[in-house]
């Protein structure tokens, strides 16, 4: 996600801010720019790509200024371009604004702006924030009181600083949704997304709840809340070091990243859902529901745990949907002669949007007519510039190699997806109210699974030293026994499988004995029954049984040697719910068999190679 840093004080504030951007460089983005108050005058400096680019525009002598703020922009709304890049300003100059988070309303305000006679210089949604203010500085607003004007004009998350010639030697920030902290020195006050921006100067923090505002002044800082009300904070001393902060106290990215997922599903689906038609609303897919309605058959097409989503797309489509679906690793896809027309949907799925085999099948599914769509996290990426169309996840950078909040974000957006081309089709309004609760409802549900992490661990240390598991599931949760044998296997080393599990007769069961863990996937959904039996097979030999049930459950739990319960959803959204433990027992394990959990052997976080 976007990394915001401000300085104001008696230094120069260009160094400082550029040597916070690099601080701030773990976080992913895709451009940076910085904006200084000097002479009465603001000078805005920014450009695509990394921050080394914005220093060769920058030239070896930096613009003065004692008050300056400066960005790295993970793009949401625009090309990662030098136009998108932050920071934003108003018509005339004379404010800056840097922004990390998504202004829900953004269409409709920049329409009025507009109309108002403001002109845009971007197509970001953050531009507005600057140009709301501005209108409130030029009735006479004082600087502060602009900003809060313009903040209770928005929706959405933010978190923002803002400079102008108005107050030179002023920082105003604001939270509401994306982290914000000041950084109190010696005579100079500093703003920054976290601590590891500022930890060189100072260790000693505020940090801004949602709602509330910081004045910040080289000598001086306020508090306020959003009606400019003043009001008390602690000053907090970090003590972690700069690793740790990056890694928001976790000890690896991985668990930073699976313990986000609350967080990065409400990103995927903040303003996709509308109950009252039970449908969603998809802006990107560039595709008219004419068209849509003109899709006689599917083709998913991805790698790895790109491909597991994949396998839940094509269940989900064809059961709410009925399109028929397939699924096909991008590998094989793209050296088939497969049937591919005008009217056949091909949708790639890759969470960094630059792996070469699902790019390859995508342009060959173009060359054969097909339209294409992607869902992908990374804004701007090779993939997301070439599809006709697509979702993008908003999960925020995955920088662990073993993809994880990715995953449940794509199958989030497989369900929004499906859910509109299911109510173009056979799926009630009733039905697609089911689904928008159900998905509504899931972040908090998912809160609910982390919360076992203990449980999981625990079981971790019991299964650390297996030298093979196999993983069982049916429907649904097949594609999650695919999935959680992955995780364990990428990053723990240890051979794993996942099955469906009736296939188990087929030969696995030879495998069973009491030195191999079968974890089993078997909530309460149409297939739970079968599960059971299955489950009773492999007891019946001696086997030992770790499952992923439904909170309340009896019929497995008597039956497995560990168990984990999750909270009762839709079938359709349970692997949601159910590859939490599974991630979680993969991290445990490696992190206990001393692998390098965040940087696998052999991996790579993205395979732009064949
Ligand atoms: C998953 O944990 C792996 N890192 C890998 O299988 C990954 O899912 C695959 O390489 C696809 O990557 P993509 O989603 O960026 O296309």
């Amino acid at each position: 996600m976007c990394g915001i840093v401000g300085y104001t004080g008696p230094r120069q504030a260009a160094a400082l801010l550029l040597e916070g951007l690099k601080r701030l460089e773990y976080r992913g983005y895709d451009s940076a720019g910085l904006a200084l108050v000097h002479d009465g005058r603001i000078e805005v400096h920014k450009a695509a790509g990394k921050i080394s680019v914005l220093e060769q525009e920058l030239g070896t002598t930096l613009p003065p200024g004692h008050t300056g703020i400066a960005h790295t922009r993970w793009a949401t709304h625009g090309a990662p371009n030098t136009a998108n890049a932050h920071p934003h300003t108003d018509c005339g100059g004379t404010l800056a604004l840097i922004h990390n988070g998504i202004i829900e309303n953004a269409a409709v305000l920049h329409t009025a702006l507009a109309q108002r006679g403001h002109v845009f210089r971007s197509e970001t949604d953050t531009e507005v924030l600057a140009h709301l203010i501005e209108e409130v500085l030029a009735k006479g607003g004082a600087f502060v009181e602009a900003v809060a004007g313009g903040l209770n004009q928005v929706e959405g998350t933010y978190g923002i600083a803002v400079v102008s010639t108005r107050e030179p030697d002023t920082i105003v920030a604001a939270r509401k949704g994306s982290p914000l902290l000041v950084a109190i020195g010696s005579g100079e006050n500093f703003v920054a997304s976290d601590a590891s921006a500022v930890l060189a100067h100072t260790r000693s923090v505020v940090y801004l709840d949602d709602g509330e505002i910081a004045v910040v002044r080289p000598g001086e800082y306020r508090i306020l809340d959003l009606g400019t009300v003043e009001k008390e904070k602690a000053v907090t001393r970090v003590d972690w070091d700069l690793a740790t902060i990056e890694r928001g106290g976790h000890a690896h990215f991985m668990l930073k990243e699976i313990l986000e997922q609350p967080e990065s599903l409400r990103n995927t689906l903040r303003g996709r859902l509308l109950e009252e038609e039970g449908t969603a609303r998809l802006g990107g897919l560039n595709v008219t529901d004419e068209q849509l309605l003109q899709v006689n058959r599917i083709v998913f097409t991805a790698c790895g745990t790109s491909w597991h989503a994949a396998l839940i797309g094509e269940y989900m489509m064809e059961e709410l949907a009925r399109i028929p679906s397939e699924v096909e690793y991008a590998s094989e896809f793209r050296y088939r002669n497969p049937i591919v027309d005008d009217r056949t949907l091909v949708v790639g799925i890759s969470q960094s949007g630059e792996t070469a085999d699902t790019l390859a099948a995508l342009r060959e599914a173009k060359r054969r007519g097909a339209r294409t769509l992607g869902l992908v996290n990374v804004v701007g990426s090779t993939i997301a510039r070439e599809v006709d169309g697509g979702i993008y996840l908003h999960a925020g950078p995955e920088i662990g190699v073993a993809s994880t909040k990715a995953f449940t974000s794509q199958i989030a957006a497989l369900a929004v997806l499906t859910l509109k081309m299911g109510r173009l089709r056979a799926l009630s309004i009733l039905q697609g109210r089911e689904v928008v609760r159900a998905l509504a409802k899931l972040p908090d549900l998912v809160e609910r699974v982390l919360a076992k992490a203990p449980e999981v661990e625990r079981i971790a240390e019991r299964m650390m030293r297996a030298g093979n598991v196999l993983y069982l599931g049916r429907g649904y949760n097949f594609p999650v026994a695919l999935e959680g044998a992955l995780k364990l296997k990428e990053i723990s080393y240890i051979h794993a499988e996942g099955y469906p599990a009736a296939e188990m007769k087929h030969g696995p069961i030879a495998l069973i004995d009491d030195l191999m863990p079968v974890v089993f996937i078997a909530p309460k959904d149409a297939v739970y029954q079968k599960v059971v039996s299955n489950i009773e097979e492999v007891k019946a030999r001696g086997g030992r049984v770790m499952a992923v049930v439904t909170e309340g459950d009896s019929g497995v739990a008597r039956l497995a040697d560990h168990k984990i319960a999750v909270p009762e959803t839709l079938d359709l959204l349970t692997p949601v719910l159910t590859v939490l433990p599974l991630q979680l027992l993969a991290y445990y394990i490696a992190v206990r068999r001393g692998c390098n959990v965040d940087q696998p052997r052999n991996l790579a976080k993205s395979v732009t190679v064949e």
